[in-house]
């Protein structure tokens, strides 16, 4: 039987297993799914099946629902809370209507009031990493990141993480709480964070490199051929990357990826995580089905080495134009 490898995310104690599971599209989110109709069962135990196999990192936030999803884990953990890793995040600021207002709020007292909804949410008295989702351009991350804190030593959260943030800003919030964790868009179709330093930056300071996406919203699993293939009501649709100016080019790309995995008697989706894991980056790939589960928790077994980086890099050059991963609005978000 095979044993889950682990690693020390960040340099302040935490231990996971090398690869994550994203619970987001686990559940709808307010009026419509975000990657196609979600089954509550089966999503409760594809959780379960990543714990048998070691992976018990879980991955949601307040958004995703909103709480919606952080209910959902605490259904499939229920009894069971030790044996989780659970990450969840605040920042898409929630009002008490439970309205998704589309700001982002970073400011002291809100930071308190959303770790709290998410504890009760969870149904736990901890969080093990709490992530900022996005930087409140508003509010110092000093400031933000001495709320977080201020809950490490209340003993509410363990660690602290931030998403989609710049070099600079990991750098001031650093300076405030060791950071364990930052989580960015990252994939073969996705190496902004490459291209922009901020992978160089994490490894300097200790931090660890969380891979949100790392199958391009699925793309890369070669299972998307066509944009009817989505629903309506699907997000996918309002990226530029699968729309027409960049979808075809972007799929005669999975099928070169495809290919190569092909030859290597493995799936793209474990090729793409692959080629992630080897770069000691730690990918969280989302799936609501035990079948995707097993796939991309075997993708830890894969053998890479630099022949087959290389080749992998050929196909996907650094620097390949594949189309902004979200509109123009969420683009505005990114520090
Ligand atoms: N920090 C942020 O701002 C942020 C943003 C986005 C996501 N995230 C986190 O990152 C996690 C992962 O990202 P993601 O879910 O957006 O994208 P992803 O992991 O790149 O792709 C998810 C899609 O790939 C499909 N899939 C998964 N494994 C597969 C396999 N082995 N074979 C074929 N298809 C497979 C899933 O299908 P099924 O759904 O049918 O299983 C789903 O449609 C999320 O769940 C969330 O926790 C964070």
């Amino acid at each position: 039987m095979m044993v889950m490898k682990k690693i020390n995310l960040g340099s302040a104690g935490l231990t996971v297993p090398i690869i994550g599971l994203g619970c987001m599209g686990m559940t709808g989110f307010e009026e419509g799914h975000i990657y196609g109709e979600a089954d509550e069962q089966e999503a409760i135990a594809t959780i379960h099946r990543s714990l048998e196999l070691g992976g018990n990192f879980l991955d949601t936030a307040d958004l995703y629902g909103p709480f919606k999803n952080e209910q959902l884990i605490a259904k499939a953990i229920d009894g069971q809370r030790n044996q989780y890793i659970i990450a969840t995040k605040f920042g898409w600021e929630i009002d008490d209507n439970n309205k998704v207002t589309w700001a982002i709020n970073g400011k002291k007292e809100y930071v308190k009031k959303a770790v709290e909804r998410s504890l009760k949410n969870l149904n736990t008295d901890y969080i093990d990493l709490y992530y900022m989702h996005r930087l409140d351009k508003n509010t110092p991350i000093e400031e933000t990141v001495e709320a977080m804190s201020e809950l490490v030593k209340e003993g509410k959260v363990g660690y602290l993480g931030l998403s989609e943030v710049s070099s600079e800003t990991v750098k001031r919030a650093h300076a405030i709480h060791p950071i364990t964790a930052v989580q960015s868009e990252y994939s073969l179709f996705e190496r902004t964070a490459e291209e922009r330093g901020i992978r160089n930056t994490l490894h300097e300071l200790g931090i660890g490199f969380v891979a949100y996406s790392p199958l391009g919203r699925g793309f890369l699993s070669g299972q998307i051929r066509s944009i009817d293939d989505l629903p309506e009501n699907d997000f996918r649709r309002s990226i530029p990357r699968f729309q027409e100016a960049h979808f075809h080019k972007n799929i005669a790309l999975v099928k070169a990826i495809q290919a190569m995995a092909q030859e290597k008697k493995i799936t793209s989706s474990q090729l793409a995580l692959a080629w992630i894991i080897n770069k000691g980056i730690l990918p969280i790939p989302g799936t609501k089905r035990r079948k995707y589960v097993e796939q991309n928790i075997a993708a830890t077994e894969i053998e890479f080495n630099e022949a087959d980086l290389s080749k992998l890099e050929s196909i996907v050059p650094l620097g390949t134009d594949t189309g902004h991963p979200y509109d123009e609005f969420s683009m505005g978000l990114i520090d």
